[in-house]
């Protein structure tokens, strides 16, 4: 798996991040099956509840393009270790691929290869009028 192309987009995408309220920017980027990438950044809001976190804000532009059958996607923030996830993220990407690949990266260059059943291994699921 060539992972540079993705670690690119999510560095840009980070550069745009909007968070004024944490100082924490994260850029996302989401690889389909065609092998196209779209990425996101988080989006804060004075009402703190309302972020929309990078890894959320890449799967919308991708799922708004058409796409719902995602690969990998790549995490870039200035942490070490490389950030995690939050369990928000978590569930919307395992809502479109449980065992998609993920790649955790910090600027530092120190890297984090994962799937998605290694951070959410049990996620929720639910059969629509079974109650
Ligand atoms: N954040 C993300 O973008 N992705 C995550 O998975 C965890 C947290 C953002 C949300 C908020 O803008 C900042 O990081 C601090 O929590």
């Amino acid at each position: 798996m060539d992972w540079q192309p993705l670690i690119a987009a999510a560095r840009i995408a980070r550069e745009h991040a909007y968070a004024p309220y944490s100082g924490f920017a994260v850029g996302a980027a989401l690889q389909t099956d065609s092998g196209e990438i779209f990425s996101g950044c988080n989006l804060e809001n004075r009402s703190y509840g309302m972020t929309i976190c990078a890894e959320r804000s890449a799967v919308a532009q991708a799922v708004t393009a058409g796409h719902r059958r995602f690969e990998a996607v790549v995490v870039v923030a200035d942490s070490a270790p490389p950030a995690r996830p939050c369990g928000l993220c978590l569930d919307t990407l395992a809502e479109f691929n449980p065992e998609i690949r993920v790649l955790l990266c910090n600027l530092e260059g120190e890297r984090e290869e994962l799937r998605l059943t290694d951070l959410l291994p049990q996620p929720f699921r639910f059969s629509p009028g079974s109650s």
